[in-house]
């Protein structure tokens, strides 16, 4: 058994410690807002934040986790109040939208280091993928969530 914290609540997930943290998440928890892209740490869908740092779940042993502070984006804010959830709307930057979970996410963590972060900023820590390729509007929407 394996304790963790997600999305502020504990949590006791009953699975090997080498299991990977996305599908604890997703399989254990029942929580499907994150996304499986490539397993391999490339994509980023996965994205949720460990103790405050973008982490690539699909790549993380779920007992590297045991002990520390899980955010998932269903626990971002509990009503899509979050800046990056309205902004994300008000410029519609999703297509598809199976990358937008990790794109939040990975532009969530950036804000919470960088509040203002410049073009160069978002294009250095916003590796995500989008197969649709909305990284324009991801740019965008991340300057309006945070007032640039
Ligand atoms: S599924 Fe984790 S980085 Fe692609
Ligand atoms: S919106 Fe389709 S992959 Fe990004």
């Amino acid at each position: 058994m394996i304790s963790l914290y997600v999305n502020g609540h504990p949590v006791e997930i009953d699975a090997p410690a080498d299991t990977p943290l996305l599908w604890a998440i997703r399989d254990h928890l029942g929580m499907t807002g994150t996304k499986f892209g490539c397993g391999a740490a490339l994509c980023g869908a996965c994205t949720v934040h460990v103790n405050g740092q973008a982490t690539r779940s699909c790549s993380m042993p779920l007992g590297s986790a045991a002990g520390k502070k899980v955010t998932t984006i269903e626990g971002l804010s509990s009503d899509r109040s979050h800046p990056l959830q309205k902004a994300w709307i008000a410029e519609q930057v999703p297509q598809c939208g199976y990358c937008q979970s990790g794109m939040i996410m990975a532009a969530a963590a950036l804000l919470a280091e960088t509040p203002h972060p410049t073009d160069a900023d978002i294009d250095a820590s916003m590796t995500n993928i989008c197969r649709c390729g909305t990284y324009a509007r991801v740019r965008k929407a991340i300057h309006t969530a945070a007032g640039n």
